[in-house]
């Protein structure tokens, strides 16, 4: 038998053929499957990932009410032309503590895990009042009314559980002091050095310019947060994984 006929063998007999496939596509599961059992993290370690702190995780929360995620994704690919336009590439542990992560595959506008430290304060409340007002040719809608939208953070620590509840290492302190946190971060004459031993490199800024904190505070605080944590410079991509 030439190994066509072999083949013809396979091909014309419907049960050989069912389970010759079963086989060939149950090792390629095993191959695939098995060494994720051995990895003890499929997550790599990077030096400067935290929570978010109350107002970022409020501002993230409002992120998500309002669907930014529809036109906005938080990852940017290994290629090329991304990591040339947004940085460098977005990492796993970048999105650790995200539940759900924000990763999205539409991008009506840019992606936005870096945009951190990109823009000043005073250029997202302009942009988010009235976002033509800035780059004429926009298709974003306004969001100036996040401005008149006052919080108080009263339920920031039930959020912060919810969280913990998920995985997020939120400790029974930062639950308790959440308020506090919450309200200092919005508040450049506050004294901010608790907050900052619990989330390093916070940025503490009266976000949105006006008294009191609103829901453009919170956003603002969670847009100059991402993709800045992260300290690259001591970060070794492992080519082992
Ligand atoms: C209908 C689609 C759409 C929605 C919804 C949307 N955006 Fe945008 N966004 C855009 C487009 C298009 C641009 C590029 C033009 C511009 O800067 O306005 C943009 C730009 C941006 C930029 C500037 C990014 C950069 O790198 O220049 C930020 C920041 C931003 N959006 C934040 C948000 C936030 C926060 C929300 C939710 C409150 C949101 N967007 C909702 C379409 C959208």
């Amino acid at each position: 038998m030439g190994i066509l006929d072999k083949h013809k063998f396979i091909e014309t007999n419907a049960t050989v053929l069912l389970v010759g496939s079963l086989l060939v596509v149950s090792i390629g599961g095993i191959v695939e499957i098995v060494p994720l059992f051995y990895l003890e993290n499929t997550i790599e370690e990077v030096d400067g990932m935290r929570p978010y702190s109350p107002l970022e995780l409020q501002g993230r929360d409002i992120y998500i009410r309002e669907g930014c995620y529809v036109c906005h994704s938080q990852m940017i690919r290994p290629l090329r032309d991304e990591v040339e336009r947004y940085g460098h590439y977005s990492l796993a542990a970048e999105s650790m503590y995200d539940h759900p992560f924000q990763w999205g595959s539409k991008r009506t506008g840019p992606d936005l895990a870096r945009v951190g430290g990109r823009y000043s304060d005073e250029w997202h409340v302009d942009h988010l009042t009235d976002p033509q007002s800035v780059v004429p040719e926009s298709v974003m809608p306004k969001y100036g009314f996040l401005l008149d939208h006052k919080i108080e953070g009263e339920y920031i620590g039930e959020l912060m559980a919810t969280h913990k509840f998920v995985g997020v290492p939120y400790t029974d302190e930062m639950i308790d002091v959440a308020l506090a946190d919450f309200e200092a971060q919005a508040d450049p004459d506050s004294d901010t050095d608790g907050l900052l031993a619990r989330y390093p490199n916070a940025q503490v800024a009266n976000f949105d310019g006006l008294p009191g904190i609103s829901e453009m505070d919170a956003l603002i605080a969670y847009m100059q947060m991402l993709g800045t944590l992260v300290d690259f410079s001591t970060f070794i991509p492992d080519a082992s994984r």
